[in-house]
């Protein structure tokens, strides 16, 4: 499943000349993420196969609720949406063009519109927003073209409200302009919510715990075996629109739902991220080091890996057993893109590659690579610096 190409394959549904499975038409949708549009029970029946373990929270609620007569009966939510500028205090001037439901099926449409819905889709209402967006800075948020990244105005029931949306943890403000799908390690949502979690951490589980983790790179996503750090699902374009799907559903407490095309959208945006990243280099001392001390776990192109057992990591138990995810299992991360990342690590245990390497370092989880020579430790870095 994990890393179809969408580039190219057929669409078998039949086509405007009416031919049933004519010749693959460069830069169609897949015949699997059609499937998804068509069939209600497609990504139901998606998200079940992708479960790791059906014994958690997230499989048990899922199981329950992801399915006809359920979850995929609830109205569509397309709210009203006004762009959140700095200082506002209401929504002012005119509402955003609602996003389409039907764009051509075509990844680069489906691709532009889940960029949109990335930041411009409500996806969770936190109470107390009002004071990020009164000084973004402060709460580690970027302004583009005058607009707060990650904030929106919703033409809510009870009045204009500010959501969430994918790019207040998923984008990262530099001065350079905004890192699209970089985790933001700066976005201080502890300050706004009242708990004790550093900036670039939330707990977005619904298990009872307090068990934060940082916010991780979707830039990487397409290559990752499993999704989430607990390796709750099997990755694939269906279980990560199916996991959007439903994260937005639950987000909303259950009584609305994302059209389908706008879940599918955000997985395709989502997997196409994965361009912006350079590729790996082959051969050199730094990538012979990498293949000897890292590649078993992170391995391949996308320099990702089969879960592990989490005692194979010394990572803090208690976020991988989270009664909500636990799977017993690590994801072992792609590390593309990995010298853009600031905090490293689930915990955001260890501050950039230079500590990551270093044998002194306080952590005492993934002790790998902590053994090399000077030489070795500076190629490795030089090739880390570059994938
Ligand atoms: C409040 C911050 C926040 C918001 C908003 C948010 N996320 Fe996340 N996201 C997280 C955190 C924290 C994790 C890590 C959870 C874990 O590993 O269990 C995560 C994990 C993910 C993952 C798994 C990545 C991987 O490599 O395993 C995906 C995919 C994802 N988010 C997509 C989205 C999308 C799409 C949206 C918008 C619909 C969104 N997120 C909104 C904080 C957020
Ligand atoms: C036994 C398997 C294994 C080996 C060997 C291994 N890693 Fe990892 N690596 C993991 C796992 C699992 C994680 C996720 C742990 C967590 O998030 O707490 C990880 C996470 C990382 C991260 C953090 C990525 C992020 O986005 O937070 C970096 C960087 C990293 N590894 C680099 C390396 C390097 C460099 C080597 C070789 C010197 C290496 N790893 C060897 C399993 C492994």
């Amino acid at each position: 499943m994990r890393g179809r190409a969408l580039v190219g394959l057929l669409v078998a549904a039949s086509t405007a000349c009416g031919e049933a499975a004519a010749d693959p038409e460069p830069g169609a949708l897949s015949a699997d993420a059609v499937r998804y549009l068509e069939d209600p029970a497609a990504g139901p029946a998606a998200l079940e196969a992708a479960l790791v373990n059906l014994d958690n929270g997230y499989a048990r609620d899922r199981r329950a609720h992801y399915r006809v007569g359920d979850w995929l009966d609830l109205p569509e939510w397309r709210p009203r949406v006004y762009p959140a500028r700095p200082g506002e205090t209401r929504p002012v001037g005119a509402p955003l063009a609602a996003p389409e439901t039907d764009p051509p099926r075509e990844t680069d449409a489906f691709r532009a519109l889940g960029e949109a819905l990335f930041f411009d889709y409500p996806v969770q209402f936190v109470p107390g927003l009002s004071v990020a967006l009164a000084d973004p800075a402060r709460f580690g948020l970027g302004v583009t073209d005058g607009r707060v990244d990650g904030l929106i105005w919703v033409d809510a029931p009870g009045g204009p409200a500010l959501a969430l949306t994918c790019a207040a943890c998923h984008s990262r403000p530099t001065t350079a302009g905004r890192v699209e799908g970089l985790g933001n390690p700066d976005f201080d949502l502890a300050r706004v919510v009242g708990s004790a979690w550093p900036p670039g951490m939330a707990d977005v589980t619904a298990d009872g715990r307090d068990d934060p983790m940082s916010f991780p790179d979707l830039r990487a996503v397409r290559f990752q075996h499993t999704l989430n750090r607990a390796a709750t699902l099997r990755n694939g374009l269906l279980p990560l629109a199916a996991r959007a799907e439903t994260q937005i559903i639950a987000s909303l407490g259950g009584v609305a739902r994302p059209p389908r095309t706008y879940a599918l959208a955000l997985a395709v945006y989502l997997f196409e991220l994965s361009e912006t990243l350079p590729a790996p280099a082959t051969t050199g001392r730094g990538r012979a080091v990498f293949d000897a001390a890292c590649a078993h776990c992170h391995a391949g192109d996308g320099l990702a890996g089969e879960p592990v057992p989490i005692d194979r990591i010394g990572a803090d138990p208690y976020l991988a057993e989270s009664p909500e995810r636990r799977t017993g299992y690590w994801q072992v991360p792609s590390l593309r893109g990995v010298a853009d990342r600031e905090r490293l690590f689930a915990g955001g245990e260890v501050e950039g590659l230079d500590a990551l390497l270093d044998p002194g370092r306080a952590w005492p989880g993934h002790r790998f690579g902590l053994v090399l020579d000077a030489a070795d430790r500076a190629a490795l870095l030089t090739f880390l610096r570059s994938i």
